[in-house]
């Protein structure tokens, strides 16, 4: 069945169509509905169904006499290690690890918070907590301690799962500080620590609260527990327009169902062939993609520790697809933003022989259509730019190859999936027609995987998410639709930015520098950069007691952000102003600097205060300009 088709018996008859690839799975006790309303009448899936998510990721695979298979393909450059897991390896070490973690306590719906560097016992460690109905909450290595201690904070784990160091590049980050500090922020007590040691730094464990990976590892095998499809597998926490991150809750079933049903349908892929997200398992993608589905779908993952350059070199990616045999790579545009940096011509592509790559799914951020041309001249197969976000755990559209590829139009994410219908609503909630620009919303009920709430905080998930639309789900990006049903996000409209394929919150940033004893007031604003999509600008006006040098401020600021939010922030430009332009009432003009900035179109606003204000940051732009050099 084509795409038309699928889409059409999705929206018609979500009940069907969602059992019928709920069968895709084991199931302790098969659901016999669909789509039910939990008490906060959000829609839930599969409310009558209970299952294991790791027993469908790993045992189901060996139990079909697949154990030899290889699961997880360990490569990693930037050590020099290589490690092929066959499901049946993973199995042991994925039920040892569970025992180990059972024998501290951890039980299900108890959390472990995982903040690690991309080593397959990270990926254990999640399996191991789904294996135990425990919820993981994967923290991004490039976090600074404070970002941690939050997280921790609002998860309140029992464990804390880490390693002695992640490696950039040839960098040495080592871990136990971060971790140390975090614990030292957090109020709550009582959390244990688990240390991986890593060759490349190995530390002498002297604190009492930590203990050995060896141990951890080495627990008695234990058995799937039964969980409710409702049951939350993880908490994955992602930016908002403020310090707090979200706490994005994935239930067990919906996830296991859209992601093994999406691994056919959007990405084109069968039992036994190679699949690699090269992400983060720190990162939405990683936690779909890299983990969950294609191991539920039966292929091989790979799990890559390095950067698409300078490990060793502009070729790594295509080596690795070429080592693996990958049919399928999945990465973000910045990352062949890089590539085609260090090597225009792509001469290192050509050093390879891909015959079995077949397609290319880029997602984090648009694919501009400069890196799209040139990706298609480089590998000449099908380059999908497929839309996303933590929140709905895969995709909302794109061109699902495994129903059919559907012309490649630049510049657009493609079609809606199955499953998801997609409005474009002016201020009022109004849908717009064709063509005319306005907020991207999905109308409910949103299919499975996506969110039900946010931990711990029912009210800011209904007062992000549903309440400015009623009956939609307001995905915080701008866009519109064309003629042809094909979906162009041009955008966030919040103070969300994303920085090289990081999901940032300038709301954050602002709130750091705002707490700097010499700013009065400021505003970050994502600004386009030619290899990490947007970076964040902040612009400041001082206190007028203050007399320091702008250069000097800016270097503290940058260290302040960089300390508090981590070096992916990529906060290094901060300008000193002597106003910012608002309105009236008092609102910092945000959206008309972003647009001035980009050099968009923009109208001087009706409400302005005062309009010498946006002369004045153009002239710092202007001034900027000539620092920048040609
Ligand atoms: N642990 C510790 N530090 C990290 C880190 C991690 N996991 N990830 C990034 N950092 C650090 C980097 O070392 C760098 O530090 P520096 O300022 O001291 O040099 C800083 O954070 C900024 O990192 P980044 O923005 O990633 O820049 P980069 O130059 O190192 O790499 C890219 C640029 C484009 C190659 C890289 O960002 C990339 O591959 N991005 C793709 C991201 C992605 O896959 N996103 C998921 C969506 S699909
Ligand atoms: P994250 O939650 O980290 O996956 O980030 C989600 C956000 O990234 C979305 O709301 C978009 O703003 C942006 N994004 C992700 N994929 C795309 C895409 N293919 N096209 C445009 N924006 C994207």
């Amino acid at each position: 069945m084509g795409y038309s088709d699928t889409y059409a018996q999705a929206r018609d008859n979500p009940e069907e169509f969602w059992l019928q690839r709920a069968q895709l799975l084991d199931w302790y006790q098969t659901p016999e509905r669909a789509l039910s309303v939990d008490d906060n009448g959000m829609e839930r899936w599969f409310a009558d169904g209970v299952l294991n998510t790791c027993h469908n990721a790993v045992d189901r695979h060996v139990d079909a006499g697949r154990g030899q298979q290889v699961a997880v393909h360990y490569d990693s450059p930037v050590t020099g290690c290589r490690e092929s897991i066959t499901y049946s390896d993973l199995l042991s070490r994925v039920a040892a690890t569970a025992g180990g973690l059972a024998r501290m306590g951890v039980g299900k719906g108890d959390r472990v918070v995982i903040y690690m560097p991309m080593v397959p016992e990270a990926v254990i460690a999640m399996l191991a907590c789904a294996r135990l109905g425990a919820i993981h909450s994967v923290v991004f290595g490039g976090f600074a301690a404070a970002e941690l201690a939050v997280r921790l904070t609002d998860a309140a784990p029992k464990v804390l799962l880490t390693a002695t160091c992640g490696i950039e590049v040839s960098k040495i980050v080592p871990y136990l500080p971060i971790v140390t500090e975090a614990l030292a922020m957090t109020a709550l007590e009582g959390i244990e620590v688990v240390v991986l040691q890593r060759p490349q730094h190995s530390v002498a464990i002297e604190d009492s609260r930590f203990s050995s990976w060896a141990d951890l590892s080495q627990g008695p095998p234990v058995a799937c527990s039964p969980v409710a499809a409702t049951d939350p597998l993880y908490v994955l926490y992602t930016s908002g327009t403020t310090g707090k991150p979200k706490g994005v809750v994935r239930d067990n079933g919906g996830h296991a169902v859209a992601l093994a049903w999406s691994m056919a349908a959007v990405y084109g892929m069968a039992e036994g062939e190679v699949f690699w997200a090269a992400s983060d398992i720190g990162w939405v993608v990683g936690h779909s993609y890299i983990v969950y589905a294609p191991l539920l779908a039966g292929c091989t993952t790979v799990l890559y520790e390095g950067k698409p350059v300078k490990t060793p070199d502009a070729g790594a990616f295509w080596r690795v697809v070429r080592d693996y045999q990958v049919k399928v790579l999945f990465a973000a545009p910045t990352a062949f933003r890089a590539i085609r940096k260090e090597d225009p011509h792509a001469s290192r592509f050509a050093d390879y022989d891909l015959d079995c790559l077949k397609a290319l799914f880029l997602a984090g951020e648009r694919l501009d259509p400069p890196t799209l041309e040139w990706l298609q001249s480089v590998t000449k197969r099908p380059v999908i730019d497929h839309w996303w976000q933590t929140e709905t755990g895969w995709a909302i559209a794109g061109n699902p190859l495994g129903l059919e590829l559907l012309p490649i139009k630049p510049g657009s994410a493609s079609r809606p999936l199955p499953g998801y219908e997609i409005d474009i609503l002016d201020g009022e909630g109004k849908p717009l027609p064709r063509g005319q620009e306005g907020a991207v919303a999905i109308r409910r009920p949103l299919p499975p995987a996506c969110l039900p709430t946010l931990w711990g905080d029912q009210k800011r998930f209904q007062a992000s998410y549903l309440d400015r639309f009623p009956g939609y789900y307001q995905t915080g990006d701008g866009g519109y639709i064309d003629a042809d049903g094909y979906l162009f996000i041009m955008g966030r409209t919040d103070d969300v930015i994303n920085v090289a394929g990081h999901r940032l919150s300038t709301g954050e940033m602002e709130e750091i520098i705002a707490g700097h004893p010499a700013v009065a007031e400021c505003a970050v604003i994502g600004v386009a950069d030619g290899l990490k999509g947007q970076v964040p600008m902040g612009f400041v006006v001082l206190k007028d007691t203050v007399e320091l040098d702008s250069d000097e401020l800016e270097a503290e600021l940058i260290a302040l952000v960089r300390s508090r939010v981590g070096p992916v922030a990529c906060f290094n430009r901060a300008l000193v102003a002597q106003r910012l332009p608002k309105t009236r009432s008092g609102k910092i003009l945000r959206s008309t600097m972003r647009s001035i900035v980009d050099g968009r179109p923009w109208n001087m606003p009706a409400t302005i205060e005062d309009p010498a204000a946006l002369d004045e940051i153009m002239g710092l732009l202007g001034r900027l300009d000539r620092r920048q050099g040609p």
